[in-house]
């Protein structure tokens, strides 16, 4: 059984995850109004990606018997235009993510929740994926260079992402 601080943490982090989800949304939006639409792509299956993240945790309190309380999602704060300036947001978002999500196994590991530390884990396994990606991307940049050549074929690599994520709750 879930401590209500524990249920309360874990309803934060799904507002959390669906914000993410919604600034990744917006930014997609920019980049396919200035014609990036395979990076358009990648953050619309992130987008995606994100809410499987919210649906995971949602999951997991029903699961639990626990309570899930959806909450007002903040408009999503971004002003970069330009698309290496853009993933650098993306990568500072997601290293704030990991935090956040480091604040749930410390609170797992203090209240002896075993079943949440197991959680946790499986979502500190997947920031190393997330900031890995995000990280590879601002790599490739730097590699092909911040050009409209190299930002050409970047697009074109990243609209390439598989947009498969599990949509079934019941398969989570
Ligand atoms: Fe749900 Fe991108 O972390």
């Amino acid at each position: 059984m879930l401590s209500q601080k524990m249920i309360d943490r874990i309803n934060l982090q799904i507002n959390r995850e669906m914000y993410s989800a919604y600034l990744y949304l917006a930014m997609a939006a920019r980049m396919n109004e200035a014609g990036y639409t395979g990076i358009g792509k990648w953050l619309t299956v992130q987008y995606h990606e994100e809410m499987f993240h919210a649906m995971k945790f949602a999951k997991y309190l029903h699961d639990q018997n626990a309570t899930v309380a959806y909450t007002k999602i903040d408009t999503p704060e971004f002003k970069e235009k330009d698309v290496k300036s853009l993933f650098q947001h993306v990568l500072a978002h997601e290293q704030s993510v990991t935090a956040s999500i480091r604040e749930i196994m410390d609170l797992a590991i203090a209240e002896k929740d075993y079943a949440t530390q197991a959680l946790a884990q499986w979502y500190i396994n997947e920031q190393i994926e997330e900031e890995k990606n995000d990280t590879q991307i601002l790599q490739n940049i730097d590699l092909l260079g911040n050009s409209a050549q190299g930002l050409f074929m970047l697009n074109i690599e990243l609209g390439k992402r598989d947009p498969s994520v599990p949509l079934d709750f019941n398969k989570i």
